[in-house]
């Protein structure tokens, strides 16, 4: 089936806030006495808000009050959001603006499929938000990645089935979601992370200026 749409996660694909959240967890998790790797970090990735400091304190072996729980996750974000006020258009990763406006050139229809409810503040601080067609974020969803809703609301706001679209993910539970509905994953970050994705590359830099074009015709694994 002719490929149509492609849909981009924000965090660690469009902008490097993959490392701001990160480094917010990592803050959060200090203060439960426990100590987030970039290993451990990896399995963060993708995950929404809630459900991330969940992993944390399961990790860490530690039960919390609601109220606590509340604040650690307003906490983390407000020193998120700190992160976040530093960036300016020059943050959007390397290539990605000039891959996306070649796609729209194309006539492929751009969707944006992320967890994160800063979504939209993040692609208007970088002024990359007048770029997509559909917009589908952490305000929209139910069910969190791996589920694959957030890119099957993606696919059906631009009109196509799952299969006419490619999904560009840097999380492994993004990843999972892309392949649970039936589009083409494209990993972006470390085939050793990534190796579930279609397609892997390290940047969008490395990805060959037919890659989209040449997608339709190949038969994907
Ligand atoms: C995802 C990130 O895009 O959004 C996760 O990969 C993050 O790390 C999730 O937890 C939710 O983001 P936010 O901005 O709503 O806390
Ligand atoms: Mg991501």
């Amino acid at each position: 089936m002719k490929i149509e749409g492609i849909i981009f996660d924000l965090d660690g694909v469009i902008v490097d806030t993959a490392h701001f959240h990160y480094l917010a967890w990592k803050k959060t998790a200090a203060t439960l006495g426990f100590e987030l790797t970039p290993e451990l970090n990896e399995q963060l990735k993708g995950v929404s808000r809630i459900d991330s400091l969940q992993k944390i304190l399961d990790w860490a072996g530690i039960e919390i009050t609601q109220e606590r729980f509340d604040f650690l996750t307003s906490d983390k974000n407000v020193d998120y959001l700190a992160h976040v006020a530093t960036m300016s258009a020059d943050d959007v990763l390397p290539g990605v603006r000039e891959f996306i406006a070649k796609l729209k050139r194309e006539g492929y229809r751009v969707a944006l499929g992320s967890a994160s409810k800063n979504a939209r503040h993040i692609l208007e601080r970088v002024g990359m938000i007048d770029q997509f067609d559909a917009i589908v974020d952490g305000t929209n969803v139910s069910a969190a990645k791996p589920d694959p809703e957030v890119f099957l609301q993606g696919a059906e706001l631009l009109g196509l089935q799952p299969q006419q679209c490619v999904v560009f993910e840097d999380s492994k539970a993004g990843v999972t979601a892309a392949n649970n509905g039936g589009m083409v994953s494209v990993g972006i970050g470390k085939q050793e992370h990534l190796s579930h994705a279609h397609h892997v590359f390290e940047n969008f830099e490395q990805i060959p200026t037919d890659f989209i074009n040449l997608l339709t015709s190949e038969e994907v694994k």
